[in-house]
């Protein structure tokens, strides 16, 4: 089948590689023409682990092409997944939908000669629960027989290919059997593969991706305020986090206390979904979602208290280093990175800041160019007073604690992910703090 995917950002160009690697023919569409030309000769304009292997294939059989025009996307396909991002609204906290409305009313004026007898406008992107109804009418204005169709996507930065190509479940809402069933016809691998389409209206579909991260977000929110409860009892969070994740009830994952979370999604969602809720009049029920963002946004102020507390109770002329700069590991994402947040956090504090990341330095270093940065953990940690372990990339799990004790000026570390091994570090000479965990060392 002939599709167009517009918006190849984190979302939109995973999709769009992998709907060519499943047999379609795939034209991705951006507003952004350096973005293009570099997904057009292969190259992904962001780190996710496989992209690039799946891009470059899909490229070179010819299923795969880019370009920058709404107009070509209009003729090339009757099928078009809208990918463009909904950032926060940086006053209101509500999602911006201008990308959205753009990337259809872009679309809109050419549909009507595109010569296609149903056009289906897919949304993917994340949106207020309503917006798709609105767009359905906007788009019939322009184009009668066109319809919109809201099939959110789960996908995790870090494994995204692995989640678009075998997905949990497949969502898709649809105002007519026609439109389900020509989603059904695209995911038809992934279907006979065994996973389930859940058919509905287009505000549950909305509302499924909304009510899924918050749910999420709540799940490590929770488990981050247990961990306050520990620190004020000397219980220990991550042993408390196993024995409640046993419970089948509960479950184990997004149940990993420390830090908290960022990145593009989670937080953005659930300002997001709290600023709709108030304009439906329905605030009160979605009312504990500001106190998940409280709890959430504590947990990096009470990081920077524990590294405080560790070099002596002032920043001033102490040398601090970060490890990790990315949002999440496995991901060259840095937008809201808890791990950036309190690197500058500290640097405010008076502190020199030195942050190591395996893949998001570039991102970072634009982001934040008054923070120092190593293209090597040795080299990061040289003469620090204390080391914070702030994204769990599996070669921090690997370091060693004898080797970097030799290079610090004192071996405190504070690990804010819960995945180095206390006992090695101490046995090393390491003073060990976490949060909600007892003192080792
Ligand atoms: C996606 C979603 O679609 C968003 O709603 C969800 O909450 C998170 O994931 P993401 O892929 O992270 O967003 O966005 P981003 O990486 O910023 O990419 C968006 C792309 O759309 C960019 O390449 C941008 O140039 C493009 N764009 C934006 C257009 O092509 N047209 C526009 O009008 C605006
Ligand atoms: C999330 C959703 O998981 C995905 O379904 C949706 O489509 C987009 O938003 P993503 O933002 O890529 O995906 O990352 P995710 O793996 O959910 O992690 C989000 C944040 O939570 C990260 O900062 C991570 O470090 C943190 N986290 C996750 C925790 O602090 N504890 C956990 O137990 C799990």
């Amino acid at each position: 089948m002939r599709l167009t995917v517009i918006g190849t950002g984190y979302v939109g160009a995973v999709h769009a590689a992998c709907m060519a690697d499943i047999g379609h023919e795939v034209l991705g569409v951006d507003i952004d023409a350096e973005r293009i030309a570099a997904l057009t000769s292969g190259r992904p304009p962001f780190y996710e682990p496989g992209l690039s292997e799946m891009l470059m294939k899909a490229v070179a059989t010819g299923r795969l092409r880019f370009t920058t025009s709404l107009a070509e996307a209009a003729w090339f396909a009757d099928t078009h997944f809208i990918c463009v991002g909904t950032p926060q609204h940086p006053t209101t906290g509500a999602a911006d939908l201008r990308y959205v409305e753009a990337a259809v009313n872009g679309l809109a004026p050419y549909l009507h000669d595109s010569g296609y007898e149903r056009v289906l406008v897919v949304g993917k992107s994340t949106v207020p629960v309503g917006t798709a109804a609105r767009l359905a009418e906007r788009l019939q204005a322009a184009a009668p027989d066109a319809e919109v169709a809201w099939n959110p996507e789960f996908l995790r930065e870090g494994c995204a290919v692995q989640d678009t190509l075998r997905p949990e479940r497949i969502v898709v809402g649809a105002r007519s059997e026609q439109a389900e069933a020509r989603l059904r016809e695209i995911y038809r691998p992934l279907l006979d593969a065994g996973t389930p389409l859940i058919g509905t209206d287009l505000a549950t579909a909305e509302l499924v991706k909304l009510a899924s991260n918050s749910f999420l977000a709540t799940k490590i929110s929770f488990i981050n305020a247990m961990a306050e409860i520990c620190d004020a009892t000397g219980a220990d969070v991550l042993t408390l986090a196993e024995a409640m994740g046993r419970d089948s009830r509960i479950g184990p994952r997004f149940l990993a206390p420390g830090l908290g979370f960022g990145g593009s999604c989670l937080p953005k969602d659930i300002r997001a979904f709290t600023a709709r809720a108030e304009e439906l009049g329905r605030g009160e029920s979605v009312a504990f979602l500001r106190q998940i963002d409280e709890i959430n946004t504590r947990q990096r102020s009470r990081t920077v208290d524990v590294a405080q507390r560790l070099v002596g109770g002032s920043f001033a002329d102490r040398n601090v280093a970060i490890l990790g700069a990315a949002f999440k590991p496995h991901s060259d994402d840095i937008r809201d990175s808890p791990a950036l947040a309190v690197a500058e956090a500290i640097r405010r504090r008076g502190a020199q800041v030195r942050v190591h990341d395996p893949e998001a330095v570039d991102n970072a270093r634009s982001a934040y160019p008054v923070l120092q940065f190593a293209l090597d953990v040795a080299k990061a940690c040289e003469q620090a007073d204390v080391v914070l372990h702030l994204t769990e990339w599996p070669q921090y799990r690997e370091l060693d604690p004898v080797a970097l004790a030799a290079v610090v000026r004192t071996p405190a570390m504070v690990d804010a992910r819960n995945t180095l091994d206390p006992t090695a570090w101490c046995s090393a000479g390491w003073t060990l703090r976490a949060l909600g965990r007892p003192r080792f060392g």
